[in-house]
């Protein structure tokens, strides 16, 4: 007896809505109906998924900065294929890994100043293990975090999410948890000097609407940080791993965080696995006699699965130059991106580096414009954003998202293999798509009745929180 995997996901795909309407996210399958969102994909290969009809799409949202290296990549494969193959010693746990050890070797090669590494499953977890790191190490209970920062959604983690929305209902959080304005030195310096903070926790650019820090920002703040006595942590979760260009986006600005997290990419899209960068010292403060030897730890952290993903990962990153063409094609987009904004009003500002970009709209200076902006904003803020988003899919097959909860940000989020053509493709949809928008009402009215189609028994009033679809 085995099981046919290929068989079951031929004969049920076609159900995928129901059973997750009936089993699981009820919510998420509105959402995606009424955005048309509901594609039904059968297959991915590199940036491209593929639907049932056989049509190609872009994805330029890579399951929330999981693909870098693009789907189904041969090399990850294979490497998975002859983990299963082979007898390896899987998770002894009374002994250790061989592959988390020449992993950890391998990640610490591009992060110098580091010396110890502690692998986690995903990476909220690799949050999660910061925060305790952090506490005991300096013997100090206060965290720092910036708002709008996302950092996952496990109840740490969440402590130190700047965003309402996804803290509403869930209190109380941990204590002793302190927001302060992104890039915001007067403010960081204000809190620090209460020698109780633990960490200052940042995203080196912030995921949510992608904001970039001015270029005094983090070694300022790595600075205060050594002042105070604080660690600082930098989640790299989405902006490591060659996504900004650099092996990790405090590169740009010569950081040397005593803590870097890295997850997402670094699982090549197969098997998740986070890990942790550290200092000796922090590590040694947590480890520090053989009754904690396992004081902090997962089972399933280190599976030879994950570890050989990893290995994997790294392994195309460097044969294939990925970090190189992220800086590349980023630069290529992010000007195309700018000379757009020239010729359209609605389109503010562009904002990025290397494949992780912004896309900025905002209030027309026209009145004819003006009107039909302040209608979308009125029905809910961030609506405007499904005028490019929506037709982005469904005429142009490119998929991507709004970068937060009510903010007109659109954001890029390629695979970082994409190609010059990709880059065309990009180009031409967007100006399309921008353009159109600004021939308004009917834009509008194009939009309006796409949701209307998807979600007749919707009243418009509610169109605003069923399209402000949900974003990291
Ligand atoms: C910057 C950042 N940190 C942490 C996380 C959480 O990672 P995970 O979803 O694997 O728990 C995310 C996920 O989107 C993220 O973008």
């Amino acid at each position: 007896m085995s099981l046919q995997v290929s068989e079951l996901f031929a004969a049920r795909e076609a159900e995928r809505y129901a059973l997750h309407s009936r089993y699981l996210n009820e919510q998420m399958v509105r959402v995606l109906r009424t955005i048309g969102f509901d594609r039904g994909y059968l297959k991915g290969a590199g940036q491209y998924l593929f639907d049932r009809k056989g049509d190609r799409y872009l994805d330029l949202l890579s399951g929330w900065g999981v693909f870098a290296i693009g789907r189904n990549h041969p090399v990850v494969r294979s490497a998975l294929k002859e983990v299963l193959d082979d007898s390896f010693p899987n998770l002894v746990q009374m002994d250790v890994s061989v592959l988390a050890g020449v992993l950890a070797e391998r990640l610490l090669r591009y992060v110098p100043h580091l010396e110890k590494v502690f692998f986690t499953n995903s990476g909220t977890e690799a949050v999660e293990a910061a925060l305790k790191f952090s506490r005991t190490a300096t013997a100090r209970p206060g965290i720092v975090y910036c708002s709008h920062a996302f950092h996952g959604l496990s109840y740490g983690s969440l402590s130190v999410n700047g965003d309402e929305i996804f803290r509403s209902g869930f209190g109380p959080l941990l204590p002793d948890c302190l927001e302060i304005p992104f890039n915001d030195l007067g403010a960081l310096e204000r809190a620090l000097s209460s020698r109780q903070i633990a960490a200052f926790i940042l995203e080196p650019l912030q995921g949510k609407g992608v904001a970039v820090p001015s270029d005094d920002y983090l070694p300022g703040a790595a600075a205060l940080c050594r002042k105070y006595g604080t660690l600082l942590v930098a989640d790299e979760i989405q902006t490591g791993l060659g996504r900004t260009g650099r092996f990790l986006a405090g590169e740009h600005w010569g950081l040397e965080p005593d803590i870097v997290l890295l997850a997402k990419s670094l699982s090549g899209g197969h098997v998740p696995v986070g890990a942790v960068l550290t200092r000796k010292w922090i590590f040694d403060k947590v480890f520090d006699r053989m009754d904690r030897a396992v004081v902090h730890g997962s089972t399933f952290a280190k599976n030879d699965l994950a570890m050989a993903a990893g290995l994997a990962t790294l392994e195309v990153m460097e044969s294939e130059k990925l970090i190189e063409n992220a800086a590349s094609k980023g630069e290529r987009l992010l000007s195309a991106f700018r000379k757009m904004a020239e010729r359209h009003e609605l389109l503010k500002t562009v904002r990025g580096k290397g494949l992780m970009i912004g896309i900025e709209f905002g209030a027309p200076s026209s009145l004819r414009l003006k009107a039909s902006w302040n209608l979308l904003e009125t029905v809910s803020s961030g609506l405007f954003c499904q005028l490019i988003v929506i037709p982005l899919l469904k005429e142009h097959r490119i998929l991507v998202q709004v970068a937060g909860h009510g903010i007109p940000t659109i954001k890029l989020l390629p695979p970082l293999i994409i190609s010059d053509s990709d880059c065309e493709w990009i180009e031409h949809a967007f100006e399309a798509v921008i353009a159109a928008a600004h021939r308004v009402p009917a834009s509008i009215w194009s939009l309006a009745k796409t949701l209307m189609e998807n979600a007749v028994q919707k009243k418009v009033s509610n169109f605003g929180e069923q399209t402000s679809t949900p974003s990291r």
